[in-house]
């Protein structure tokens, strides 16, 4: 037997990483080893109110117990068969995905990157099957400053440089044009164009809420051109703003709605392209596959979170906490804070450079045990699980205004 590896510290681990682990992100020092609803517990004992939630893939918090029930069952039963036979998970899952959804069919997929590059993909056999578009003459409109994962055809149209940056030649077919902005979208869609696929919050941007009227605007576009509507809502969707999606704001049903992140319940990665039979339709055995997508642990547990949504009750408390928000952080502008946005519980907060930059804000946060991210510059967000309670809102908020006045 070999003996127990010793219990290393914060630092010591931090410290080993250096190495052995690709440089690709650059992590708060804080090294988290165990976690439960909206609190985090690093490995030296300290705990910290986690108001990031994985980006909202832990919309639903730290190992929610309906959750992780339905994932030990899963467990013990099935884990894996791939797409080659069926399971007795998935059909459940796709029919309850698109009962709460409202659109007709499902593609599961792992990741938030894959579920928006199988969209491209039957959006373009969209355009050549049912629209008559010109063999590899499809196109597809994105909005600047978007973001929508990490493969080379979706940073081909970044307009990130750090993300683009070295990872060329990209993938032709894309246009962009500035996000809210109805008229640069009508000028830019055409008879090649199979679809316009937007965030409708932009997250990474900086929780980048469009003018009232915009959804709706693409909404009616993208119908009156012929082209379909892709919203992204694998940020944005699952309760994040108040409802079950972002799009519902303004009473609009895209024809492809892109989800993932809480999808899997902060448990494993689950991701879906849900839409319309007329578009997912086109797809045909051979054509796009994935060996882990659907895959009867993923549908357990997609299949659990669906439920959770179903009640309303995650939404209802995002919109009713994110009044809490919204008012808290009204009280800090001035007191450095210059702006915010904020729509349901999901914030973008411009703090004054002259404080500091968002990591350096972040980094006074987590020394107060409160843990966020900044996003670009001097803008953090606040993107706490949707179990949050008033109490631990508000202390999060003292904290910030601490921290500003520090
Ligand atoms: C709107 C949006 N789309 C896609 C992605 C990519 O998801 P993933 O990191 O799971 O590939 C993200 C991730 O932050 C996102 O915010």
């Amino acid at each position: 037997m070999t003996a127990p590896a010793p219990v290393r510290t914060s630092d010591e681990l931090i410290k080993a990483e250096e190495p052995v682990l690709a440089h690709n992100y650059h992590p708060l020092p804080v090294v988290v080893a165990r976690a439960e609803g909206t609190w985090v517990e690093d490995v030296d004992g300290r705990r910290y109110l986690d108001m990031l939630a994985g980006y909202s893939a832990l919309n639903f918090g730290h190992r929610h117990p309906a959750l992780i029930e339905a994932a030990h069952r899963q467990l013990d039963r099935l884990t894996l068969t791939s797409r080659a036979f069926h399971n007795d998970r998935l059909a459940e899952f796709a029919e309850r995905l698109s009962a709460l959804t409202g659109l007709d069919m499902v593609l599961p997929m792992n990741t938030g990157a894959e579920a928006v590059e199988s969209g491209i993909k039957v959006a373009r056999k969209w355009a050549y099957d049912v629209k008559g578009v010109p063999a590899d003459r499809a196109t597809i409109v994105v909005a600047a400053e978007n973001f929508h994962g990490r493969t080379t055809t979706i940073v081909s149209f970044s307009t990130d440089e750090t993300a683009r940056s070295g990872f060329g030649p990209f993938t032709p077919g894309f246009r962009v044009v500035p996000y809210d902005d109805l008229a640069a979208l009508e000028e830019a869609v055409d008879e090649t164009t199979a679809a316009v696929l937007i965030e409708p919050v932009q997250g990474e941007a900086g929780v980048i809420i469009p003018k009232d009227g915009y959804l709706a605007g693409v909404r009616e576009l993208t119908r009156r051109k012929g082209c379909l509507f892709i919203a992204d809502e694998i940020q944005s969707g699952l309760g994040r703003t108040g409802r079950t999606l972002a799009v519902e704001h303004e009473a609009v049903v895209p024809d492809v709605l892109l989800l993932g992140k809480a999808l899997g319940g902060g448990i494993v990665p689950v991701s879906a392209v849900v839409a319309r039979r007329e578009v997912l339709g086109v797809l045909h055995p051979g054509e796009h596959g994935s060996t882990f997508g659907g895959n009867p642990l993923a549908a357990a547990v997609g299949t659990a979170v669906v439920e959770l949504l179903e009640t309303g009750a995650f939404q209802q408390r995002a919109a009713e906490l994110g009044v809490i928000l919204r008012d808290g952080l009204q009280e800090l502008v001035g007191k450095g804070v210059l702006g915010f946005r904020a729509r349901g519980l999901w914030a973008g907060v411009d703090i004054d450079p002259a404080i500091g930059s968002g990591r350096e804000i972040s980094e006074r946060l987590m020394r107060e045990g409160i843990l966020v991210k900044d996003t670009h510059g001097s803008t953090i967000r606040l993107a706490p699980p949707l179990t949050v309670t008033a109490e631990e809102l508000r202390s999060a908020l003292v904290a910030l205004e601490r921290v500003l006045g520090s």
